[in-house]
C-alpha cells in the first residue's frame, strides 16, 4: 500500500533532501514530498509542513488530516481566507524553540543595557568612545507582553540573572515571582512599571500595530523595546521618532511588515536600534523533523495535538 504523503514547504526546495533524510530515520511510515512536485496526487496528501502556503493551497487537499506550522507563529498559515478551519493546525512549540528565545531576549536585553550598538558604532569608526553602563540587572525591570510558551521561557532566563520581569497576557498567569497583568484595563500600569519592554504577543488584529506612539507614551522616559514577536505588531515610523526624542533609549527589531528589510530602509542606520533578520528562535530542522515525526505518530495512535491554533483567540 502507499505510504502517506507530507508535503513540505519549509527552507525552501533546497531543504528537501535534508528534510528526507530526517523523516526517513524518524517517520518512515510516510513519504516526503516537495510542496511543488507536479508527481504528487492531491488526494495522497495526509499532512504539510508549512510556514506560508500561498492562499488556496490547502483547501485543495482533500484528505489532509494535519497542518504542521514550522514555526511558533501561524499567521502566515492562519491569514489564508480558504484555509480548511476542520484540519488542526498545530504550532511549531518545541523546548528547544523557547530556549532559543530566552537566548535571544536576555541577549536582547543585556544589549540595550550595556549599550551594544553604541559599542559596535565605535569599534567600526575604530573610536575609543569609554562610557559608563547606567543601570544594573536589579534595577530594570522587563515588562514581557505575552507571557506564553516564548514569554515564559524568556521570564525564567532574565529572573535567573537578576532582572526583575513583569508580564502582560490575555488571561492571568500564575509564574513565580513574575506579577501579571491582564488585559486593557491593566496595561498602562504594566508599561509604567517597564523598563524594557519586550513583545512576544502572537500576531492578531488585536495586536496589530500595538507598539506605536501611543504605547510608547505609557513607557517611563527612556525606556527600551525589543520586538520579537511579528513586524505587523509595530510601526517601525513610530519607534524612529520614539529613539530621536529619547522617550526610547534604545529598540532591538527583529521582525519587521517588509522581510527581509530593504536596504534602503532608514532602520537600518539608527544609532540606538539593533536590526537582526527574524532569527530570534528557529530550532533546526532535526528538532523540527523528530517533533512533527512525534506527532504524526500519536496523531495516527488516536491521541489529540498539543498547541493547536484556536480559530476564536486567532492564536
Ligand atoms: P503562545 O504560547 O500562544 O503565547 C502567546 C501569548 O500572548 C499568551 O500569553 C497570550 O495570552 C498572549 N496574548 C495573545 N493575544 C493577546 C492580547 N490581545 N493581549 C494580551 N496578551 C495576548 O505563543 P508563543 O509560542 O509564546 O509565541 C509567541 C509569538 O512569538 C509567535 O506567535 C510568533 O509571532 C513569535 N515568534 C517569533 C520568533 C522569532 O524568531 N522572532 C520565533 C518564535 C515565535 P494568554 O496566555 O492569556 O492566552
Ligand atoms: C518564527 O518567527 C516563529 O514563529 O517560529
Amino acid at each position: 500500500m502507499a505510504r502517506p504523503i507530507l508535503l513540505v514547504k519549509s527552507g525552501g526546495e533546497a531543504a528537501m533532501p535534508e528534510w528526507q533524510g530526517l523523516f526517513a530515520e524518524m517517520a518512515p511510515g510516510v513519504e516526503v514530498r516537495w510542496w511543488d512536485d507536479p508527481a504528487v496526487d492531491p488526494a495522497a496528501v495526509r499532512y504539510v509542513l508549512v510556514w506560508d502556503p500561498e492562499p488556496g493551497r490547502l483547501a485543495k487537499l482533500p484528505n489532509l488530516r494535519v497542518i504542521f506550522g514550522s514555526g511558533a507563529g501561524v499567521d502566515f498559515i492562519a491569514s489564508d481566507p480558504d484555509l480548511p478551519r476542520h484540519v488542526p493546525l498545530v504550532r511549531m512549540a518545541t523546548p528547544g524553540a523557547a530556549q532559543r528565545m530566552g537566548e535571544f531576549v536576555t541577549w536582547a536585553v543585556l544589549s540595550l543595557l550595556k549599550g551594544a550598538r553604541r559599542i559596535g558604532i565605535a569599534q567600526s569608526e575604530r573610536r575609543w568612545d569609554y562610557f559608563e553602563p547606567e543601570l544594573t540587572a536589579p534595577e530594570t525591570t522587563i515588562g514581557i507582553m505575552g507571557l506564553g510558551h516564548m514569554g515564559e521561557a524568556a521570564a525564567r532566563m532574565l529572573q535567573g540573572i537578576g532582572f526583575p520581569v513583569i508580564g502582560w497576557s490575555r488571561t492571568r498567569k500564575d509564574l513565580p515571582g513574575v506579577r501579571s497583568f491582564v488585559g486593557e484595563a491593566e496595561r498602562d500600569a504594566f508599561l509604567a512599571a517597564t523598563r524594557i519592554l519586550v513583545c512576544l504577543l502572537p500576531a492578531t488584529p488585536e495586536t496589530r500595530h500595538i507598539l506605536a506612539a501611543p504605547l510608547l507614551g505609557r513607557l517611563p522616559m527612556g525606556a527600551g523595546l525589543i520586538n520579537v514577536g511579528r513586524g505587523s505588531q509595530q510601526r517601525v515610523e513610530d519607534i524612529l521618532a520614539a529613539l530621536d526624542s529619547g522617550r526610547l533609549s534604545g529598540a532591538v527589531l527583529d521582525v519587521f511588515e517588509q522581510e527581509p528589510l530593504p536596504a534602503d530602509h532608514p532602520a537600518w542606520a539608527h544609532p540606538k536600534l539593533l536590526v537582526t533578520p527574524h532569527l530570534a528562535s528557529l530550532p533546526p530542522r532535526s528538532e523540527r523533523a523528530a517533533h512533527v515525526a512525534r506527532l504524526i505518530a500519536a496523531h495516527e495512535r488516536g491521541e489529540a495535538l498539543p498547541n493547536t491554533y484556536d480559530h476564536s483567540r486567532g492564536y
